[in-house]
């Protein structure tokens, strides 16, 4: 496993092993790496013939007054993870490798990202797409990595990809939980002991949206004030949103009729957490 910290010596690796008609697998990544990106790069070990992680957390994804400057970090301790899940290289960049003095171009998704998370982060997205862009530049994967934890994120990356005929596959790997269904996040690591056990009401909501509709319930308006009954329960917990939509255009759905995302953003405290479940 290397470490590259610079654009043009990752580059020069790349064509290499593009030379050599290896597969490029790239899991993109902020760093605090826990057990969901751990999946994700044991999927990447499968099915290509080399794992690129890149550990950078992005300033330009985060608005002003949040937590880009407490995000947490341990790049001993994801390195060793990297290593121990078999990734083949590793590229930290320096925030000004990547935004240069007088960087100018952004990538943007309309439409979809204006929804959601959207609506209380703007400008995110922009900053994401435009991060996960430079990173597929760089490292030209075949296949790209990412978590249905954020399931905006994913689908909005895939739409990306289709709109900039973007030649790689967007893999999306299943939501990774603790053992009370906290959905794994580096930003747990915020959460006090109390407010994690009120995190899990996230999930205990999702999975009661999931039995009303397998009871046959069909109603959103009706599975959302119960969720919002059993989130609200929990005293350091600020709704954000909780919506049923659909998986291409996040646009709200009365009644389910086929697939359906459930998509919640809770503030336990001064953390903000997100989860989902997919109804079928
Ligand atoms: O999901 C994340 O950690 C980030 O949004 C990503 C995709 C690495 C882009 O900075």
């Amino acid at each position: 496993m290397r470490v590259y910290r610079s654009i043009r010596s990752l580059a020069k690796k790349v064509s290499e092993i593009k030379k050599r008609k290896k597969t490029i697998g790239l899991v993109p990544t902020m760093g605090f790496l826990h057990e969901g990106h751990a999946s994700l790069i044991r999927k990447a070990r499968k099915d290509t013939g080399c794992v690129i992680v890149s550990i950078f957390i992005n300033p330009a994804q985060f608005g002003p007054g949040e937590d880009f400057k407490k995000y947490p970090r341990n790049l001993k301790k994801d390195l060793d993870l990297c290593e121990k899940e078999g990734a083949d290289i590793i590229f930290v960049p320096e925030a000004r490798e990547m935004y240069p003095d007088g960087y100018s171009t952004h990538v943007n998704v309309e439409g979809i990202t204006e929804k959601l998370c959207g609506i209380s982060r703007p400008g995110h997205f922009r900053g994401v797409t435009t991060v996960v862009t430079k990173l597929f530049n760089i490292t030209m994967p075949d296949i790209a990595y990412f978590g249905q934890k954020d399931c905006q994120q994913a689908i909005v990356i895939k739409k990306m990809a289709l709109d900039l005929n973007m030649d790689v596959d967007i893999k999306v790997m299943p939501v990774v939980r603790g053992k009370n269904g906290l959905a794994m996040s580096s930003r747990n690591v915020y959460l006090g002991e109390d407010e994690r056990v009120q995190a899990a009401s996230l999930y205990k909501a999702l999975r009661l949206a999931r039995r009303l509709f397998n009871q046959g319930e069909r109603n959103s308006g009706k599975i959302i004030s119960k969720m919002k009954q059993v989130i609200s329960k929990e005293p350091a917990a600020k709704i954000d949103y909780i919506a049923i939509v659909d998986t291409k255009e996040l646009k709200a759905i009365k009644k389910i009729s086929g697939v359906a995302l459930v998509a919640v953003a809770v503030r336990v405290g001064n953390t903000r957490l997100i989860d989902n479940v997919i109804l079928n």
